[in-house]
This record gives C-alpha cells, sequence and structure tokens, in this order.
C-alpha cells in the first residue's frame, strides 16, 4: 500500500509530549505508543519498496541535529529518520562552532531556533544538557540523544523495539544487562523502560561498576554472568566507557575478558533462543567475542535498522505534539 499523510493517520491525541527527556518519566502506555509507532514505521515504511523508505509527515520541518559528543548510530539515524519523514535536517557540529569562541549551548540553540529550526536532537557529555535546552523553548521538540550518564531514551526503545519483534512481548523476559551499569544511560534508559513494561531485568558486572542499590528498584543485581547464562532471554552488552571513568575499575582489560565476555562457550550455555545485543560501538574481544557478534543469536544490526524506526516515531510525535501545543 501507497502511505500518504492523509491514509497514514496522525499521532494519538493522548501523546502530548513535546520532548523526549528519558523513559523514567514516560508511563507504560506511552512507551508502547511509541513502540507501536516505530513498528509501522519499520513494517510499512523502512521495508516497503512501494514507499521507497519514505513517508512525507514532516514536510516544511526543520531537525537540528545538535552532537557535542561523538556518534555513528544516533547520529545518522537521527538524520535519516527526519529525511525519510520529509523533513529538512541540520548537523551541526560542536568542534567546528562558535563554541570554540565561547558561545553557551543554550545561545547556541537560540541562534539555530531563529534560522526557524523546529525540533532539536541533542547529545551532550553533560547530564540535563538537552533538559536545559528544552527548558528554554515554548513549543520547540527537544528529543535526548543521550546525556552523559543519565538516559539515552531512543537507545531504550530500540532494545525494547528488538525485544518485542523477536519474542512478540517484553513482560516476563528476563533481560541481563552486562557491564559499566554505573556509566551507563543505556542502563538507565532500558531499566525504567522493562521495569514498566513486566521485564525482569538483572545487571551483571564487576563490583565497582555494579551498585547493590539497584535492588531497591527491583532490579536484580548478579555479580557473575556465568551463574545467571541459562535462566536469561536476552543479553545486552554494554561497552566499558572509559571516557566517563575516573579510577581503572579492573586490573585489566583482559581479566574483564575472562569474566565477562560473551563468547562462544558461554553462548553455548545460553537457552537455545537467547537474544544477543549491544548497543555499540561494540569492543569486540572485550565485552563480545567476534563469533558471537558476527554469529546467529545476534540482533546488534537489526538493533541499528530499528534505531531508524524508533526515531521515526520520537521525531513525528514530539513534533506534532508541539505543533499541537502552538494551536492552542
Ligand atoms: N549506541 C549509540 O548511542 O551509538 P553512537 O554513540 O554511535 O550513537
Amino acid at each position: 500500500m501507497l502511505y500518504t499523510p492523509e491514509n497514514w493517520g496522525s499521532v494519538p491525541e493522548s501523546w502530548t509530549r513535546t520532548h523526549l527527556l528519558g523513559l523514567e518519566d514516560l508511563s507504560s502506555e506511552e512507551i508502547v505508543l511509541l513502540l507501536d509507532l516505530a513498528e509501522r514505521f519499520r513494517n510499512n515504511v523502512l521495508e516497503s519498496p512501494e514507499n521507497k523508505r519514505k513517508i512525507p509527515l514532516l514536510v516544511g520541518k526543520t531537525i537540528a541535529n545538535l552532537f557535542f559528543e561523538n556518534s555513528t548510530r544516533t547520529r545518522t539515524s537521527f538524520g535519516l529518520a527526519g529525511r525519510r519523514l520529509g523533513a529538512d535536517v541540520v548537523d551541526f557540529s560542536a568542534g567546528t562552532s562558535s563554541m570554540a569562541k565561547g558561545e553557551t549551548v543554550v545561545d547556541t540553540a537560540r541562534n539555530l531556533h531563529a534560522m526557524g529550526v523546529d525540533a532539536f536532537v541533542v547529545r551532550h557529555s553533560c547530564p540535563g544538557a538537552p533538559q536545559m535546552i528544552a527548558q528554554s523553548f515554548d513549543n520547540i521538540a527537544v528529543v535526548n540523544a543521550g546525556d552523559g550518564a543519565h538516559e539515552h531514551p531512543t537507545q531504550g526503545l530500540l532494545d525494547l523495539l528488538t525485544m518485542r519483534r523477536q519474542f512478540g512481548r517484553i513482560e516476563g523476559l528476563t533481560v541481563a544487562l552486562v557491564g559499566d551499569i554505573a556509566h551507563s544511560r543505556v542502563a538507565r534508559s532500558n531499566i525504567f523502560a522493562l521495569l514498566k513494561l513486566g521485564a525482569k531485568p538483572i545487571v551483571c558486572g564487576p563490583s565497582t561498576l555494579v551498585s547493590p542499590y539497584w535492588e531497591d528498584l527491583g532490579v536484580r543485581v548478579s555479580y557473575s554472568i556465568d551463574e545467571i547464562l541459562p535462566e536469561v532471554d536476552v543479553f545486552n552488552l554494554l561497552r566499558i566507557q572509559f571516557e566517563r571513568q575516573v579510577v581503572r575499575p579492573f586490573p585489566s582489560i583482559r581479566e574483564y575478558a575472562h569474566l565477562y565476555a560473551m563468547d562462544s562457550d558461554r553462548l553455548a550455555r545460553c537457552k537455545n533462543d537467547v537474544l544477543i545485543l549491544a548497543p555499540g560501538p561494540i569492543n569486540r574481544g572485550v565485552e563480545i567475542t567476534p563469533e558471537v557478534a558476527d554469529g546467529s543469536r545476534s540482533h546488534i544490526l537489526d538493533q541499528v535498522t530499528n534505531g531508524v524506526a524508533v526515531r521515526m516515531a520520537a521525531l513525528w510525535s514530539t513534533i506534532t505534539a508541539a505543533e499541537r501545543k502552538a494551536r492552542k
């Protein structure tokens, strides 16, 4: 079927958020709404030769990608998502901007807004930076593309979408997040959403990177990947974020890999239908070995494809909500 804005339908009126800053604040209904929108985009636009992977729902809108930290997947997929929806996308790089001359993040955003930007996608190493921008504007969509160790909501959503497409549900799944939980915005966004949708999250890694206080939120804590292998439905293998660590959390990478890397031997002790995920970038031989990363249980590149669909859902829903608010 050839889709147009007329026959595609509109964003449900129940969605009223102009900002997507984290999954902690979202209700389970809002998370499911975004997953459903993303699934429709994936099935009916991105995989539809008839629609040529495009649907003009955001024609006339301009989205600015404000990336103050490196990115491959998130930056490119937000850019593609905006273009697949018919929007203009402006890519901003802090390194070559006038921020080097002392301009602040908010002043930078104000100047881009003055050029007619309708939405900001923000990645920053400081937690709260996207919120700071969101608070500076009325009726402008702001989407958090990862802020320090705080949240990475669209990564959390694409991880959940990948699980739901594989198992047909989130509720009841045992999902292990393994690695650098202490510095991981991906772990936090996953955990908030998994708990709301009735999954059973486990955090696993060295005690220097996994706080026992996660148990207070209803998350199981394990310091041994070997003990949880047979019961886990989904492993999400996180990168060790050396750039955010103040002190080295373990003696050597070799020791970490020996104790926690998902390799063929550990994979053989998992459930037959286990799903192997990793948010990327992956460090082959550290959290995952090449044969597992490239093997049949790995859905790492499927996650990347789902990322475009999730970001189409995030942009369409927040920009539509901002437009509706401005009309009132
Ligand atoms: N997963 C993720 O956020 O990757 P990038 O840092 O490449 O965007």
